[in-house]
């Protein structure tokens, strides 16, 4: 009896999913991760953004934003409209993530950031012309959950850019999956486009972006076994994810 009672007490106290999330992405803020990330990321993020077909006056989210850099990239390129116009979102569930985004966006008239999670986006329904999301849809807890909230938080003919890195078909990404101190989904190109199908959304498609940024022979990796196997992965590439919200609005909340 006491012994359940222990066991019940302890399974309380245990973190949810996305408690589990901010806690570790809070680490990796503090630990100037956030910062770090923009040199991972941007070859690959240049590129998808190319493939936005960026407009000034677009209202754009970055969901998983981190540290900010590429909201700041984004709210660059759909700024100057009218006011009101031209806004791009950040939101992340670490609160050190965009406590560091804000304090590094001060210049930026068109920029938000907010904490929260994918699986409840903390804005209204209809919003968002564009959406990218870079490096962090494989850590959403219900992947399912989090697409919905896209679709909802999307404009009628909104558009979606998801990159990933870590996915089945580029093997080397596996090697991270030991080494990560949170759960991830790990799919294969062809089972996210089934599932972004399956929730709605249309003209879904999907291709690999190869990092082309030089990889220095003096690198010291500790994601991958090898320097060859970091090149073997940058050169397969990320995943990126496209699809569009159909020409419809999603009723309001309640
Ligand atoms: C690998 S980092 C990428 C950050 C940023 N996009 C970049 O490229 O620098 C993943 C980000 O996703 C955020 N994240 C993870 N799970 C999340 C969730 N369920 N909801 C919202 N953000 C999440 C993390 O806090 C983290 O900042």
């Amino acid at each position: 009896m006491t012994d359940d009672i222990l066991e019940i007490m302890t399974a309380d106290k245990l973190p949810s999913p996305d408690e589990r999330l901010q806690q570790e992405f809070n680490r990796w803020a503090d630990a100037g991760e956030g910062e770090k990330m923009e040199r991972h990321h941007l070859d690959i993020t240049e590129k998808t953004m190319r493939l936005m077909d960026l407009r000034a006056g677009e209202r754009v989210l970055d969901m998983g934003c981190g540290s900010g850099w590429a909201t700041r990239m984004l709210a660059r390129m759909v700024g100057g409209a009218r006011p009101g116009f031209g806004q791009v979102v950040g939101i992340d569930i670490s609160d050190e993530m965009v406590r560091q985004a804000r304090a590094s966006s001060k210049d930026f008239k068109n920029v938000r950031f907010e904490v929260g999670s994918a699986a409840q986006i903390p804005w209204e329904g209809n919003s968002f012309d564009k959406v990218l999301s870079v490096e962090s849809f494989y850590y959403y807890p219900d992947q399912e959950r989090a697409l919905a909230e896209l679709f909802r938080v999307m404009a009628p003919r909104g558009r979606l850019f998801v990159l990933i890195n870590l996915y089945k078909d580029n093997p080397y990404s596996l090697q991270w999956v030991p080494k990560l101190k949170v759960p991830v989904h790990v799919r294969s190109a062809a089972e996210y486009v089934e599932l972004l199908k399956a929730h709605g959304f249309e003209n879904v498609e999907y291709k690999l972006i190869p990092d082309d940024t030089p990889t220095p022979e003096n690198y010291q990796t500790t994601s991958f076994h090898s320097l060859d196997d970091l090149k073997a992965f940058k050169k397969i590439g990320a995943l990126l994810l496209m699809a569009s919200k159909p020409d419809l609005r999603n009723p309001a909340r309640g």
